[in-house]
């Protein structure tokens, strides 16, 4: 089998509010692409990376990565263009890898990922789910609302998960959900709305999505904690 890693690193990362794509932004002397990569390819489970960028860096991404994995890196990596949403990056990664018997789709800006939660997925593909997704409970109350902000709904906490990546596929599960060209802010949605059952594991609070300046304090902390 062939465990292919998707890594979606086109944003602009307009709510980070940094001058460059949000991949690319340092923490702690790295970009988050570098520490994504890193992660996914220490937990030993990946045999390929396909990396989506925004189409101008496709050779700066490529030139970051051959510096900084050297030759002797055990997995092929490969960058290509991605697209105008995420639903459209990872369509393109998707389109790159016709080897894979599964993917895993894992955005950049977790870029502090715990190699174990990555090998955990995997195991759960292994054991025979076809989707499966980490996630953990969430401590505020969630509520939806209406265009004018009134309220519409608290749906109960306890039923809630906020999910997070690596999301884990059967390869063609994963295509065939593509395949119907809907958008969603996650893979899992995609194959929901195929009527695939998804099962969701226990996250881990170090796979938090970088997306505001708050995030970017934290992850910059933890990691010179972390060097010291
Ligand atoms: O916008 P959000 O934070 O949900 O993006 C999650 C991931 O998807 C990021 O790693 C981002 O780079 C990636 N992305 C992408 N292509 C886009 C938009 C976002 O690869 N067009």
């Amino acid at each position: 089998s062939r465990v292919v890693a998707l890594v979606p690193a086109a944003g602009q990362g307009v709510r980070l509010g940094e001058s460059m794509p949000k991949a690319f932004v340092p923490v702690g002397g790295s970009p988050m692409l570098t520490l994504a990569i890193d992660g996914l390819i220490a937990s030993g489970v990946v045999d390929h990376i396909v990396i989506m960028t925004p189409a101008e860096l496709v050779g700066e991404a490529q030139g970051l990565l051959a510096g900084h994995l050297g030759s002797a890196c055990p997995v092929p990596v490969g960058v290509v263009p991605g697209g105008t949403e995420r639903t459209d990056s990872v369509r393109a990664g998707i389109a790159a890898a016709p080897q894979a018997s599964h993917f895993l789709v894992h955005d950049a800006a977790r870029a502090l990922t715990p190699p174990t939660l990555i090998a955990r997925v995997v195991a759960e593909l292994r054991a025979g789910h076809s989707a499966v997704v980490p996630g953990l409970p969430v401590t505020d109350t969630i509520k939806s609302v209406d265009a004018q902000g009134d309220v519409t709904g608290t749906p109960d906490r306890a039923g809630l998960r906020a999910i997070q990546t690596p999301q884990g596929f059967e390869a063609d599960l994963l295509r065939r959900a593509y395949a119907a060209g809907l958008q969603a802010t996650d893979d899992a949605a995609l194959v929901e709305a195929f009527g695939a059952r998804v099962r969701v594991i226990p996250g881990e609070p170090m796979a938090f999505k970088i997306t505001t300046p708050l995030d970017l304090h934290l992850a910059r902390t933890l990691l010179a904690e972390r060097d010291e």
